[in-house]
C-alpha cells in the first residue's frame, strides 16, 4: 500500500483551514488541523507529519518562531507558510530560516498542490535515506570497511572470517572494481599476522630484473649500480602477508622462482649465496583468467596448482545489484564528508538511472560516478540524474551483437581478442592516443590497457602508415 502522506494545517482563520482541509482531502492526504501555534506544536509531539502549511500570523506567536520550534522538533519536517498578501517579507525571512517554500493568501489550488507534493516527496527521499545511512552504521550490510548486503557479499565476508586465521594461499578472483584488494586487506587484518606488515606487489610494468630485485632484493654488487645490499619485498613482509596484484603478469622466468618460494619458503637474494627464509602468508589477485592463461603457456601450471589453493570469486557488481543502493550512500557519505556537505541525498530518478546501468567497471566505476556527482552538485543536497554522466543508463548499444556460428565453427579466443583490439583501439582513437583517457573511456585501468596494449601488440595508428612494413602485419589471424 502506498504511503498516504498526512499534513497539518495550522492557521487561526477557519475558513483557510476549512478550504486546505477539503482541498488535501480530495487530493487523497490525510490531514489534521490547528488554530494555533499551542495547538500546533502539541500535535506535532503527539503524532508523524510528512509536511506543515504554517500561517505566518498567528494569534499566540509569530509564525518564524513557531518555524523554528518545528525544526527543534524534526528537522527534516518540511514547512510551507502560507501568508497573507503584503506580508511577503515575512515570508521570504522564513524561507532563509529553512521553510521549505511560501506561498500568499488568496492561494491558488493548483500552487499549493504542486508545493506540497514536492514537500512530501522531499520528506520522503529524506527518510529513506536516513533508514539507509542509518542501517549501513549500524554494520549489518558491511564487513571492515566492505560494503554489501547482498546474499553474494554476505558468503564472501563469511569465507574472509573462515579462511583468514590460516596460512593458506589464498587467489582471489574477479573483475576490474570488483574490491579485491580491500578483500585481500581484510583477509590480512583478519589474521593472526594483523600487526605485521601487509606488503603489496604491483606485478605488473616493471622489467623482469627489476620486478625479481624488487621481490627478492639483492647484495652488494648483484648488479651494475648495486651499491647496498636491499632487501626484498619477502624480507619486509616477513611473518606478514604478501599481496600480489594482478599476479598474471608476472613473467614466466619470475614465476618460476615465486613458485620455489611459495614451495620452500626461502630464497636467496639477487646474486646472493646465502639463503634466506621467510614465514609470509601470500595472497594474489587476478582479473584474468589464470586457468586459460595457463592453457595458452603464460601462466605455469605448477604455479596455478599451488596458488588455486583456496579461491574466491569476487561477484561483479551486475551480479548484485541490490548492493547499489548501500554502496552509493556509502560513497556519497565519504565523499560528502571530504567535501564538506553532509546529508547528500539521490533522487528516487537518478537511482534508477544507476540501477539500470551494467557497470563494467565495477565498484570503482561507481564510486567515481558518486565522487563526480558529489563535486558537481555545488549546494544541492539532492542529487538528481542530471548528476550522472550520460553514460550510465540502460545501454543497448553494449548489448552483444546478434553472433552466428559457422559451420567450421570459431576461433573463440581470437575473435574475442580481435573484439578486444577493436575496441582498445577505437578508444585510443576517441582519445587522441592518451592511454589514460582511453582507459577511461573503457573503465579499466591505465595499467590493465597498457598490458593489453603490450600484450596484443597494438601501434598507434600513426606509426603504421610512417611505414615499418611488418607491423601491418601484426593482425591476430581470425580477429576480423
Ligand atoms: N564492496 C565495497 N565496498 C566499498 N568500497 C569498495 C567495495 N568494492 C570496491 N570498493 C572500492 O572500489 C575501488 C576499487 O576497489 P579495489 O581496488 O579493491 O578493486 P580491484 O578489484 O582491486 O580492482 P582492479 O582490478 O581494478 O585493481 C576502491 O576505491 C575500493 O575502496
Ligand atoms: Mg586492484
Amino acid at each position: 500500500m502506498p504511503h498516504i502522506a498526512t499534513v497539518l494545517v495550522i492557521d487561526d482563520e477557519e475558513i483557510i483551514r476549512e478550504a486546505l482541509e477539503a482541498l488535501l482531502v480530495a487530493e487523497g492526504y490525510r490531514v489534521a488541523t490547528a488554530a494555533t501555534a499551542q495547538e500546533g506544536l502539541d500535535a506535532l509531539g503527539d503524532r508523524d507529519f510528512d509536511a506543515v502549511l504554517l500561517d505566518l500570523m498567528l494569534p499566540d506567536r509569530n509564525g518564524i518562531e513557531v518555524l523554528g520550534d518545528i525544526r527543534r522538533l524534526d528537522e527534516e519536517l518540511p514547512v510551507i507558510m502560507v501568508t497573507a498578501f503584503g506580508t511577503i517579507d515575512g515570508a521570504v525571512a522564513a524561507t532563509k530560516q529553512g521553510a521549505f517554500h511560501y506561498f500568499t493568501k488568496p492561494f491558488k489550488n493548483d500552487e499549493v498542490l504542486a508545493v506540497l507534493r514536492n514537500a512530501v516527496e522531499r520528506r520522503r527521499l529524506v527518510r529513506e535515506n536516513r533508514e539507509l545511512r542509518d542501517r549501513l552504521r549500524a554494520g549489518s550490510h558491511r564487513f571492515d570497511g566492505i560494503i554489501g548486503g547482498s546474499g553474494k557479499m554476505k558468503t564472501v565476508f563469511d569465507f574472509i572470517t573462515r579462511a583468514a586465521p590460516s596460512r593458506a594461499t589464498i587467489l582471489i578472483q574477479g573483475e576490474s572494481g570488483t574490491g579485491k584488494e580491500l578483500v585481500a586487506r581484510a583477509f590480512h587484518r583478519h589474521s593472526a599476522r594483523s600487526d605485521k606488515a601487509f606488503i603489496t606487489v604491483n606485478s605488473g610494468n616493471l622489467p623482469p630484473d627489476l620486478l625479481e630485485s624488487n621481490l627478492f632484493g639483492h647484495v652488494k654488487g648483484a648488479f651494475t649500480g648495486a651499491v647496498y645490499p636491499k632487501k626484498g619485498l619477502f624480507e619486509l613482509a616477513d611473518k606478514g602477508t604478501i599481496f600480489f596484484d594482478e599476479i598474471g603478469n608476472i613473467p614466466l622466468d619470475t614465476q618460476a622462482k615465486l613458485l620455489r618460494v611459495i614451495q620452500e619458503r626461502e630464497f636467496m637474494r639477487l646474486g646472493g649465496v646465502d639463503t634466506i627464509k621467510v614465514d609470509v602468508r601470500i595472497i594474489a589477485a587476478t582479473n584474468v583468467s589464470l586457468r586459460e592463461m595457463m592453457e595458452q603457456d603464460r601462466f605455469r601450471e605448477d604455479l596455478f596448482y599451488r596458488l588455486n589453493v583456496i579461491m574466491i570469486e569476487l561477484p561483479s557488481l551486475r551480479e548484485r545489484m541490490e548492493d547499489i543502493p548501500w554502496l552509493a550512500q556509502h560513497f556519497l557519505e565519504k565523499y560528502g564528508e571530504e567535501s564538506r556537505k553532509p546529508g547528500l541525498m539521490l533522487t528516487p530518478a537518478a537511482m534508477d538511472r544507476l540501477m539500470a546501468y551494467h557497470w563494467p567497471g565495477n565498484v570503482r566505476e561507481l564510486e567515481n560516478v558518486i565522487e563526480r556527482a558529489v563535486v558537481l552538485c555545488a549546494d544541492r543536497r539532492e542529487i538528481g540524474p542530471d548528476l550522472i554522466p550520460d553514460h550510465v543508463s540502460a545501454n543497448p548499444v553494449t548489448a552483444a551483437p546478434d553472433v552466428v556460428i559457422p559451420a567450421e565453427g570459431i576461433h573463440f579466443r581470437e575473435v574475442i581478442i580481435g573484439h578486444e583490439r577493436r575496441y582498445i583501439e577505437a578508444a585510443l582513437e576517441a582519445a587522441a592516443g592518451i592511454q589514460k583517457k582511453a582507459a577511461e573511456l573503457l573503465h579499466i585501468k591505465a595499467t590493465t590497457l597498457n598490458e593489453m596494449i603490450k600484450r596484443y601488440d597494438i601501434r598507434p595508428k600513426r606509426r603504421r602508415v610512417a611505414g615499418e612494413p611488418d607491423t601491418a602485419e601484426v593482425e591476430i589471424a581470425g580477429g576480423e
